[in-house]
């Protein structure tokens, strides 16, 4: 068997070729050159800079020395333990395996001392002495535990992204941690995808900016210090995009939305440098991405570039089996390595079924060893080769978890991502003595939901519930009714307690949602309303007339009928973290202003999903009235529930005094937009101003809204702040039919508010001329701020 030629052809992987009908992978290809010929538009070359890439003199002397099998073993991921019990798989037969030189990783494991152990096997052991990688899923928090990735996102501050991601870095790399597989950086824009929870949400520029903040938090300035920890941008490319919201399943989507709305947030990583890269489980219109070599090996590689580390996901070359794209393991094993897929997770073909074929195939050998070049370059950044044991220190193991600067750093993020969603009577904030309170809802004082999905090793008893700080600060004004389970079945006695609570009380406070097991991998659902006993509880306590304050505990965007009701006070808290009960209390009773934004729009219905902000126009736009035939459907309102960008605040805010320091931009400039925020309020207060721009008239349709900008800043009662974002022609660029990435001459629209749907200033300025960018304006950071009045 020869390698590529038993490939999967060209028009299976759907590259060079130019028939529509195959479609969606880089039709740029098939269209004429534009007259702009610079720079070169992104589509395939055929012979990527990837193979180019040298490493140091250390790394060529070892590939020298290196057998077929052991280069293969450095490409060999293995699983160390189970998510729940850490270290478990590493027998004797794993070390044998070790000291031949058979394995280049292990994810799930962890311990200073335990991993010494093993990396003392690999570096004294070992014919080469080549140092592990060693690996695991650290989302949001290690030991102290951060609000989830999309709570994370909802501070709509790059600082605090930075901050929870640098924390659990530091204790991470104490723990013996090389490597992190965060963050996700999918673009999400259905509710039903339960890993929405683990990304940005659904904006490609935003997700991109939280992006950047993650990778610098996790790898710092410098990779070899031994508190830094090599980030993985995941799942390239399209994984967000499953058909129906459904996990794991296929991407159908035009390349346009590709370009601009699914790859922006990874172009912006990988020129972030960030040091892996994983490769998502599903295809895009067919080719399954662990095997796509026009995006990973051409686009990735090639184009832009990236040298760092491509790992599959968990078993994710042996699916390719099941994609159907390869009969045996050992195609499914080529497929991927010629895809430049470095690193194979879990499923142990590279190891176990590709000698042969690489001993046979030029070609398979040229891609294996620039990936162990890859590999083994990653190791030489991380420091390992020199430094093994850097790691693996108990007493900073010791020392660095949970301290109490920590756990406040938890509780600052925890409380900046809570959204006040409605506050319609003014019940929020508490007063400092409310009186009677009865606290309903199971999730109150469920430990594990307050971590959310993903834990690593955050544990339910670090956790203090909102049930446990209530009692603490209310005593005996407090009655605490679960009023029955979070899900399955409704508790009749449980909710008769609840509501009989309730009755008695001054103010009741009912949380409610999902639990955590709700959203996260293998998470969708068909119906993003509260679980059935959730609503029978809320219905049973809206019944009793009592004044309701809701803190909804979600990973998604819900449905959240029947609380969504006139009058209603809602707090979104997500899965908070270690430090639930404090934050939410503290916005509870005032100490802290909301100031969260959602970072994903919260359709009315299931039926509206998917449903985002930055949407395309169309012939014949949504129209609230229903005789008039318009792109919306006729038993729902046209508006979201809540839309992208939106919470509210404690405080009050004017925006005014716009400036545009000029109204014409040409190739080269730059413009800075600029408003005056007053807090108009007696309430110190955060307030999050946004941009959001729109090109008119352009050569394709341009979604109605995109954003450019995001600033949070805190002005104290009573005075002004000035923010600024300054903008470039190339922010405006999309994919042109031309194949180049464009921004046309003439009108752009800008609009700045506290949320895409309340908008308090606009205007618009002129591109003098069309400029070619390099990549798409999404992809492109916005210097943005605040600057003296
Ligand atoms: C997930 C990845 C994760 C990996 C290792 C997979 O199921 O898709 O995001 O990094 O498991 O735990």
């Amino acid at each position: 068997m020869t390698y590529p030629e038993r490939a999967v052809p060209a028009a299976r992987l759907g590259y060079h070729v130019c028939a529509a009908a195959l479609g969606i992978l880089f039709l740029t290809a098939c269209v004429s050159p534009s007259p702009r010929a610079e720079p070169a538009p992104e589509p395939l070359g055929s012979a990527p800079a990837a193979e180019a890439f040298r490493g140091s003199e250390r790394v060529e002397a070892l590939l020298a020395k290196m057998t077929t099998a052991e280069k293969l073993g450095q490409l060999n991921q293995m699983a160390g333990g189970r998510q729940i019990a850490l270290n478990s798989r590493i027998d004797e037969g794993e070390l044998a395996r070790v000291r031949a030189g058979g394995v280049g990783s292990y994810l799930h494991v962890a311990g200073a001392e335990f991993l010494e152990t093993l990396q003392r096997v690999a570096v004294e052991e070992s014919r080469l002495g080549i140092p592990l990688l060693f690996a695991m899923d650290v989302v949001h928090g290690y030991r102290t535990m951060f609000p989830v990735p999309l709570g994370i996102a909802a501070t709509f501050d790059t600082a605090d992204a930075e901050l929870s991601a640098r924390i659990a870095a530091i204790e991470a790399t104490s723990a013996g941690l090389h490597w992190t597989f965060a963050p996700m950086i999918d673009v999400a824009r259905d509710a039903r995808w339960g890993r929405i929870v683990e990304g940005a949400g659904e904006e490609a520029f935003f997700v991109a900016a939280m992006a950047r903040a993650q990778i610098r938090g996790y790898q710092g300035t410098d990779l070899s210090a031994p508190d830094t920890i090599l980030a993985t941008a995941k799942h390239f490319g399209a994984y967000g995009a499953g058909t129906g919201g459904r996990d794991y399943d296929s991407a159908d989507i035009s390349e346009r939305t590709l370009r601009e709305v699914y790859l922006p947030p990874f172009r912006a990583a990988a020129d972030a440098g960030a040091g892996s890269f994983m490769v998502a489980f599903n295809d895009i219109g067919g080719v399954p991405t662990t095997a796509n070599r026009a995006l990973v090996r051409d686009l990735l590689r090639g184009k832009w570039g990236y040298h760092g580390l491509v790992v599959s996901d968990w078993n994710s070359v042996l699916e390719l089996i099941n994609h159907g794209v390869a009969e045996t393991r050992e195609e499914a094993g080529a497929l991927a390595l010629l895809a430049s897929v470095d690193m194979e997770m879990t499923s142990g073909i590279y190891a176990n079924d590709l000698q042969a074929a690489v001993e046979a195939s030029p070609a398979l050998q040229a891609a294996l060893d620039a990936s162990v070049r890859r590999v083994l370059m990653t190791k030489e950044r991380l420091g390992p080769f020199d430094t093994p044991f850097a790691y693996h220190d108990p007493a900073r193991e010791a020392a660095v978890m949970l301290t109490p600067e920590r756990r406040a750093a938890a509780r600052h993020v925890a409380e900046r991502s809570i959204v006040l969603l409605r506050n319609d009577k003014g019940l929020l904030p508490l007063a400092e003595a409310p009186g009677r309170v009865a606290l309903i809802g199971a999730l109150a004082d469920d430990a594990r939901s307050m971590i959310g999905s993903w834990k690593a090793q955050g544990r339910p008893e670090d956790v203090i519930t909102l049930a446990a700080t209530l009692k603490v600060r209310l005593g005996d004004d407090l009655v605490y009714e679960p009023g029955g389970p979070a899900r399955w079945e409704a508790d009749p006695a449980a909710i008769a307690r609840a509501v009989r609570a309730a009755e008695a009380a001054d103010i009741v406070i009912l949380v409610t949602g999902e639990d955590y097991d709700l959203s996260g991998e293998a998470r969708s659902r068909s119906d993003i309303g509260l679980p059935a006993p959730q609503k029978e509880l809320a219905r049973a306590i809206l019944a009793t007339g009592k004044p309701v304050i809701t803190v909804v505990m979600t990973g998604r965007p819900l449905d959240l009928d029947p609380l969504d009701a006139e009058d209603a006070s809602i707090l979104l808290a997500w899965f908070p973290g270690t430090q639930a009960g404090p934050a939410v209390a503290n916005v509870l009773f005032g100490a802290v202003s909301p100031a969260g934004r959602l970072p994903a729009t919260f359709p009315r219905r299931t039926g509206q999903a998917p449903f985002f902000m930055g949407h395309y126009p169309t012939g014949r736009p949504a129209d609230p009235d229903l005789s008039k035939d318009s792109a919306r459907y006729m038993d729902i309102p046209i508006t979201p529930a809540y839309a992208f960008g939106h919470g509210l605040s404690y405080g009050q805010f004017e925006y005014g005094s716009l400036g545009v320091s000029q109204s014409e931009l040409a190739p080269g400039g730059v413009v800075t937009l600029s408003a005056a925020i007053t807090n108009v309020s007696g309430v110190d207060a955060d307030e999050v101003a946004q941009l959001y721009v729109r090109d008119p008239v352009a050569q394709v349709a341009r979604p109605v809204q995109e954003l450019r900008g995001f600033v949070r800043v805190n002005i104290p009662a009573g005075e002004t702040r000035r923010v600024f974002f300054r903008l470039k022609p190339e922010h405006f660029a999309y994919l042109a039919p031309s194949g180049h990435y464009e921004a046309d001459a003439g009108r752009i629209d800008f609009r700045i508010g506290p949320a895409s749907d309340d908008i308090r200033l606009t205007g618009h300025i002129t591109l003098t001329s069309p400029v070619v960018s390099a990549m798409p304006g999404a992809a492109i950071a916005v210097e943005a701020g605040t600057e003296e009045e």
